[in-house]
């Protein structure tokens, strides 16, 4: 007992000696430390090594509170590149923390480290961190979680218990690899083997069942379910058996509580669900959860389903799957574009006066930006497998955007101005009929650039995200780098200047950094360019972004010094090794 106490009196001196020295970083610094490596993981009865972060799969809990300073030491183990992105995290003033490659850093060389360093300023609830490198997010990201300072708005403990739920697609074979060979000869990638929940396929798929994700609940308690997409290229249907879902945040944003059969979620999003343990549990039952894909491609897509279960304590002590496992009766069908479009609708910010919804209601610049999938000649001496023979490419505003070698954000900073030019058209090259046009028209060519949109600091900006119907409209979840934004609208078909404005909402947007556009139509987001750097806009399709599906935007420092991009830090990587 002695010997205890004794220990305890230590513990708390060593710690209270560490913090007296380590004066600089303020008591609310959280440092992490990840290590970029491989894990050999099996799932489907299919050893690989894995790249991981500390050899979990999926990675680490980034747990914070709002208002701290973070500080992550990523240090890469592996022969390959990396870099990582706090997707969502705002980045104020520190571009430098953001993560894509060539956007706002070289990557982290092979045995080299890096520290993100960044603050967490008035933002809370569910986002998350991922690899910004090649295809590396397939097995590389996790949850990041922002505990608030002030109480839930909702009525509602501010200790309820949470479920991390990250939905992802597993491949049998090396992710990188699947990307190289679909980059090397221009057709589709190879879709994944499964999607999985927290890593874990389920029963549906060979030889899975006993990777299987199984969630004890307490009857009677209601719980907060932070649910991520992180997928690479799947939009995703959520469902529990026999439970009804209460959505109350989007992409770390509260939003006005309403309950619903079951969810979208496309990749890049998150959304914190309330569920109720509610039901009288069978002795042997388990409720399915399951997630699916929302369809709106001809590609070939996986089409299967990923399950997990809820079980109530005290029943099934074995965690025994049942072997007739039913689907929830409330998940969408594949090509459900109705209930995505009903359920879409019905976010609302919670605008309340502790949480207001801060939309810009006139703006100073507007710009309109075509989503396209393209087709490209293939060269002679080459064997492309994209339709036709061709090779697939895709584009905003018809440009295809080419990553530099060296970063835009340091070329930015230096004003060296090298690498990319700041004049992405701010409409369509041409007007035509969007949506309307055949799928397969004759010139699916796109250009390549890497044209930059400039803006001063604080602009009001408008964009409205046209989706086209070249080769295949489809539904794009369009990510913004460092900032928030307001969906105040969205509708099918083409975007009339006109009259769909008459229709915004500028009362309640949802506000969110990814927006699915819808297939075949347009959404129009609204934000105010408050944060110098370089941020990266690009479809979180993974596969779309290889093909091009991307611009940056570059926002200029204000006049204030607290409105100016910091400087780099000591260890940013270098751009050439
Ligand atoms: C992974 O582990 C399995 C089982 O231990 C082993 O059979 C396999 O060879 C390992 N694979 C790799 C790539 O190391
Ligand atoms: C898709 O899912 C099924 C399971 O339903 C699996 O057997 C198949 O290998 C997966 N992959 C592809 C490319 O279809
Ligand atoms: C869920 O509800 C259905 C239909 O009401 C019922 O048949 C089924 O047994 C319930 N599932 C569980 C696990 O209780
Ligand atoms: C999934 O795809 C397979 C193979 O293309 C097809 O046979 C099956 O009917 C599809 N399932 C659903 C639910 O669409
Ligand atoms: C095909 O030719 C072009 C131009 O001559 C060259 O850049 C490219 O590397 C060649 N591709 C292959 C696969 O050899
Ligand atoms: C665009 O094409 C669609 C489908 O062919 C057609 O219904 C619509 O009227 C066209 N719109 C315009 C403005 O031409
Ligand atoms: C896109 O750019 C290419 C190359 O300049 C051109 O051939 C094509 O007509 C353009 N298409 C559109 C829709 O702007
Ligand atoms: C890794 O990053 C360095 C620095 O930017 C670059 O020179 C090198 O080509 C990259 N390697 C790969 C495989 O991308």
């Amino acid at each position: 007992m002695e010997a205890k106490v004794h220990h305890l009196l230590l513990l708390a001196i060593s710690i209270l000696a560490t913090q007296l020295l380590s004066s600089s970083p303020s008591p609310n610094t959280k440092k992490f430390h990840f290590n970029v490596e491989w894990k050999n993981i099996t799932r489907l009865c299919h050893s690989k090594l894995v790249l991981t972060v500390n050899g979990k799969f999926p990675g680490p809990t980034i747990a914070v509170n709002e208002g701290d300073n973070v500080h992550v030491t990523v240090t890469n183990k592996v022969a390959r590149n990396t870099t990582i992105h706090w997707h969502g995290v705002r980045q104020l003033r520190s571009a430098w923390a953001d993560g894509p490659a060539y956007i706002t850093q070289c990557p982290i060389g092979a045995g080299k480290a890096y520290t993100y360093k960044f603050s967490v300023v008035d933002q809370r609830g569910t986002l998350w961190w991922h690899a910004h490198f090649s295809w590396q997010r397939a097995s590389v990201y996790g949850a990041f979680i922002i505990q608030p300072t002030t109480p839930f708005p909702f009525s509602l403990p501010l200790y309820t218990p949470n479920i991390p739920l990250i939905f992802g697609e597993w491949w049998n074979e090396d992710v990188e690899l699947v990307e190289n060979e679909m980059m090397l000869y221009g057709g589709g990638p190879k879709s994944s083997d499964a999607y999985t929940i927290n890593g874990l396929p389920g029963p549906s798929y060979p030889c899975s069942t006993k990777d299987t994700f199984v969630q004890t609940i307490v009857p009677g308690k209601t719980y907060l379910l932070r649910i991520i997409n992180a997928a690479l290229n799947d939009e995703l249907f959520f469902a529990v058996a026999n439970h009804t879902l209460t959505v109350v945040e989007i992409d770390g944003v509260y939003t006005k509580p309403f309950a619903t059969p079951a969810i979208m979620i496309a990749p890049g999003q998150t959304t914190n669900v309330l569920l109720t343990a509610d039901q009288s549990p069978h002795p042997t039952a388990m409720f399915t959860m399951a997630a699916r894909p929302y369809l709106t491609s001809v590609f070939p897509f996986n089409n299967s389903t990923t399950i997990a279960f809820l079980k109530y304590q005290n029943q099934n002590p074995q965690n025994l799957i049942p072997p007739n496992y039913s689907l929830p009766q409330n998940l969408p069908n594949l090509e459900d574009t109705l209930f995505a479009t009903h359920f879409l609708n019905n976010l609302r910010s919670l605008a309340s006066k502790e949480f207001p919804c801060n939309v810009p209601k006139t703006v100073d610049k507007s710009v309109v930006v075509t989503i396209s999938l393209n087709l490209q000649d293939c060269p002679a001496n080459e064997t492309c497998r994209g339709f036709q023979n061709k090779r697939f490419f895709a584009s905003m505003n018809n440009q295809s955007f080419i990553r530099p070698s060296t970063s835009i954000l340091e070329s930015h900073y230096h004003n060296l101005n090298v690498g990319f030019s700041p004049d992405f058209p701010e409409k369509p090259p041409f007007a035509f009929n969007y949506t309307g046009v055949s799928p397969v028209v004759e010139n699916m060519s796109p250009s390549f650039g890497t044209r930059v949109l400039r803006l001063p600091y604080g602009t009001r900006l408008e964009i409205v995200l046209q989706d086209t119907n070249f080769l295949n409209p489809e539904n794009h979840p369009i990510h913004v780098h460092g900032h928030n934004f307001f969906i105040v609208g969205r509708g099918f078909g083409n975007f009339n200047a006109a009259e769909d404005p008459l229709g915004y909402n500028l009362v309640d947007p949802p506000e969110r950094n990814t927006v699915a556009v819808p297939v075949g139509g347009w959404a129009a987001i609204r934000m105010v360019a408050d944060n110098p750097g370089v941020w990266f806009v690009h479809c979180h399709l993974e596969e779309h972004t290889s093909w091009g599906l991307a611009v940056a935007l570059v926002v200029e420092n204000g006049r204030e010094p607290s409105q100016c991009l910091l400087p780099p830090p000591n260890d940013l990587p270098p751009c050439s090794v």
